[in-house]
Order: C-alpha cells, then sequence, then structure tokens
C-alpha cells in the first residue's frame, strides 16, 4: 500500500479549495491526507470545515511575529512536525518568501483565479472581467518568491458570456479551482510531474485536442 502524500494546508478565507481537496480525498481520487489546515486568520471559516472532518488545525496570526521570517519560521516548524510532503496554498493572502519556500523546495503550491500571468494579485476575477477578455480561468503553480509567477501546472480556460457578471465569472472560475487544484495535487501524488525550468510536464497525460475554441463563436469562417 503507497503511502499517501502528507499534505499541509495554508488558508485565509472561506476553504472551498480546501474543501474541494478534502471532497477529493474522501471520495478516493486524491491519494493524500490533510495532516494540518494553518491560517493566518481566527475567524477562517476554512477551519471550521476542517474540523468537521477532524483535521488538526492552528492559527498562526502573522500579526503576532515583529518579523515575515518569524512568521514563517512558525509555518515551517508547524509542518515540519507533521511531516508534510507538500504545502498547498488555499486562498492564503500572504506572501510566502524565499525563508518559507527554501524550506520546501519546489514543494508549495498556490492557485490562482486567472490564467497567469495575466491578471496577477488580488482581484484577479474582476480584473479579467473589467479588461473584456473572453477567456478567463485559473492556474495551479509552483509558489516561487515572486507574486502569482511560479511554474505553471495546470490551468483551465473559462469563457466569458455575454450576460455576464464579474460574480458570476467568479462562480464559473471557482468551479474550475475545485477542479484542476486536486487534479494537480494527485499529479504531484503521482510522481508525474517533472520540471525543466520554467516548463513543467506531466508524465504520461491525457491526448488533448489542438482544436482552437473561438468566443464569440465564428460563423462559417
Ligand atoms: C479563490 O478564487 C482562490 O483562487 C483565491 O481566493 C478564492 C477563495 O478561495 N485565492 P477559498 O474559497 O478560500 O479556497
Amino acid at each position: 500500500m503507497k503511502e499517501k502524500l502528507a499534505i499541509g494546508v495554508l488558508v485565509s478565507g472561506s476553504g472551498s479549495n480546501l474543501q474541494a481537496v478534502i471532497d477529493s480525498i474522501e471520495a478516493g481520487k486524491l491519494d493524500a491526507t490533510v495532516k494540518i489546515v494553518v491560517s493566518n486568520r481566527t475567524e477562517a471559516y476554512a477551519l471550521e470545515r476542517a474540523a468537521k472532518h477532524g483535521i488538526e488545525t492552528v492559527v498562526i496570526d502573522h500579526r503576532a511575529y515583529d518579523s515575515r521570517t518569524g512568521f514563517e519560521q512558525a509555518l515551517i516548524d508547524t509542518f515540519r512536525s507533521r511531516s508534510v510532503q507538500l504545502v498547498v496554498m488555499a486562498g492564503f493572502m500572504r506572501i510566502l518568501s524565499e525563508h518559507f519556500l527554501g524550506a520546501f523546495p519546489m514543494k508549495v503550491l498556490n492557485i490562482h483565479p486567472a490564467l497567469l500571468p495575466s491578471f496577477k494579485g488580488m482581484h484577479a476575477q474582476e480584473q479579467a472581467f473589467d479588461y473584456g477578455v473572453k477567456f478567463s480561468g485559473c492556474t495551479v503553480h509552483f509558489a516561487d518568491p515572486g507574486v502569482d509567477s511560479g511554474p505553471i501546472i495546470i490551468q483551465s480556460v473559462v469563457p466569458v458570456l455575454p450576460d455576464d457578471t464579474a460574480d458570476i465569472l467568479r462562480e464559473r472560475i471557482l468551479r474550475e479551482e475545485h477542479r484542476i487544484y486536486p487534479q494537480a495535487i494527485q499529479f504531484y501524488a503521482e510522481g508525474r510531474i517533472e520540471i525543466s525550468g520554467r516548463n513543467v510536464r506531466v508524465r504520461g497525460q491525457k491526448p488533448l485536442s489542438d482544436t482552437a475554441v473561438c468566443n464569440p463563436p465564428t460563423e462559417g469562417m
């Protein structure tokens, strides 16, 4: 019986991506175990989601530390003491520096609700909607010291429809986040992720059509 990948999850808010990971594990689709959920905010609903599934939680409030390094060392110690093999940032609203990332080299994942490198940072869904894109989507990537700039593992493309609002688009993207995040973690758990510089490949990935998609649809062209 293969050991399940031990993951630690960093949250700050609702935790719907955490919930998607938990649900995938409990459905037998994700060969992982959530060892601990760490939030920098006491009021994060993600903590309740974890507790409902008997998962250990801890609040490590960044404001309780007089330095970023001190805060990040507390995170590192917490994950190491639970033998965490992969750190999953799920709606975590703090930037992690080289100090933390150096403790978990290429072992930290993040999800961003846009097609990186477009629309980095906060409110990415609204940025894309306001820009008038015809496609947006979401990205799972390795965290690096930049903002939403690490090597990309998987992306899902989501069309923007004529009657959309920013909220409708956000919900459509969020549904896709909940699919691709567990999938990215499963690829990692299976040891199928190969990294070469910025390029990430998944060994044995299923074939994908090279047919382009237009929005709005072309009419006979
Ligand atoms: C999601 O869109 C995520 O991509 C972004 O924050 C939103 C809420 O995440 N970082 P969650 O529900 O807390 O997982």
